[in-house]
């Protein structure tokens, strides 16, 4: 498996390409984070598209101190694209795959129409971006919980083989988009103001002041397609199609910020101390070796990095370790994880040649 140790951004000393660029979905939760995370990384872009549906059709948005214009995707505004990021749904990836496919144009696609397929690279950078050398145009980025647990388990898995995951996630409303975000700050301030809420219109029932062990719809076998995505994704990235992996997905009344306890085990006894310098020294880890320290969403919002805290051993098993995780969901659970897969491309000469 080829590593990519990703810097902060595009080194200096790399060629910058001018990048058509086309963003589908840029009025929504994540759109909005890739133009801030392509500004702050100076991602290469030439001309830039913000898409959205036809309710947007002329919005305004800002990108480097410029104002843009929204407009309906089309095949119109799509032409002439180098890269097409796309966070609406997975009907919308669905849609414009196939024309990106056809129009032999790289899509970053945020969805999870396309993850599982074969000739579909899902790929977190710092852990697979080899995988990238095998794409059929449409390269998909993980789930959001997916990506900051795999991080940590692939820095785990250099010092100890992992014989079973189980994770439980604490998902904030941002990952489930721009209405989502607008309904748990109306619940706030009407409970505030002693008002009686609403229904709920996003989540089946209250978020704000509640805890909903349910994200995305239920399988026949009692699982979430959520907690399906996470074990499906983790294999897949990992290269472990067989690790055993069990996980509950909870969404909590909180803005930004996915947090997950993961219970790993071992078929051999390991070195806690060797697990925390592995976590240490993993690039875009922050490992907290204090164990009476943690941190928090808040405190993860608006950072790159995938933050592990509270390492220790399980004593309820024979080889076991329990630790605490948290990202910026919208960051690296997202746009952050596309916008490093764009400069993999370049530098591997698939973009911007
Ligand atoms: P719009 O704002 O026009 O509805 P979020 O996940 O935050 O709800 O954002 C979803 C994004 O997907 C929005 O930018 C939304 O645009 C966009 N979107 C929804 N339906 C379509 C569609 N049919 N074509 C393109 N973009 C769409």
């Amino acid at each position: 498996m080829t590593r990519l140790k990703v810097t902060d951004c595009l080194g200096d000393n790399l060629t910058k390409p001018e990048l058509n660029v086309a963003v589908i979905g840029a009025t929504g939760a994540v759109g909005a984070a890739f133009l801030n995370v392509a500004e702050e990384r100076k991602f290469p872009i030439g001309d830039l598209k913000l898409l959205a549906s036809a309710r947007s059709e002329g919005r305004k948005l800002e990108f480097r101190g410029e104002t843009f214009t929204v407009h309906e995707t089309s095949e119109r505004e799509l032409a002439g694209a180098d890269l097409v990021f796309c966070s609406a749904s997975s009907e919308v990836s669905k849609v414009w795959g196939p024309w990106c496919r056809e129009n032999q144009v790289v899509m970053i696609d945020d969805g999870s129409a396309y993850r599982m397929d074969d000739d579909v690279p899902l790929v977190v950078p710092e852990i697979n971006a080899g995988d990238l050398d095998h794409h059929n145009w449409i390269i998909a980025i993980p789930n959001c919980t997916t990506t900051p647990l795999v991080m940590a388990l692939d820095a785990i898995r250099q010092v100890a083989p992992i014989s079973r995951v189980v994770a439980t996630t604490y998902q904030a409303v941002s990952g489930t988009g721009a209405a989502a975000i607008e309904e748990l700050k109306n619940q706030d301030t009407m409970i505030a103001e002693g008002q009686i809420l609403p229904d709920p219109e996003v989540y089946p029932v209250q978020i704000a002041r509640n805890v909903l062990p349910h994200v995305d719809d239920f399988e026949e076998d009692g699982f979430t397609k959520e907690e399906l995505k996470m074990r499906n994704e983790t294999r897949k990235i990992l290269h472990t199609p067989d690790l055993p992996f069990a996980s509950t997905c909870v969404r909590v009344p909180v803005l930004y910020g996915h947090s997950e306890v993961v219970q790993v085990e071992f078929d051999s006894e390991f070195s806690i101390s060797t697990l925390g310098e592995a976590l240490g020294s993993y690039s875009g880890i922050i490992f907290e070796q204090d164990f009476t320290k943690y941190i928090t969403p808040l405190e993860a919002a608006g950072r790159d990095e995938t933050f592990v805290s509270r390492l220790r051993v399980d004593p309820s098993v024979e080889n076991g370790i329990l630790f605490w995780c948290v990202t910026d969901n919208l960051r690296k659970g997202a746009v952050t994880n596309a916008i490093q897969i764009g400069e993999a491309l370049i530098e591997r000469g698939v973009l911007g040649n």
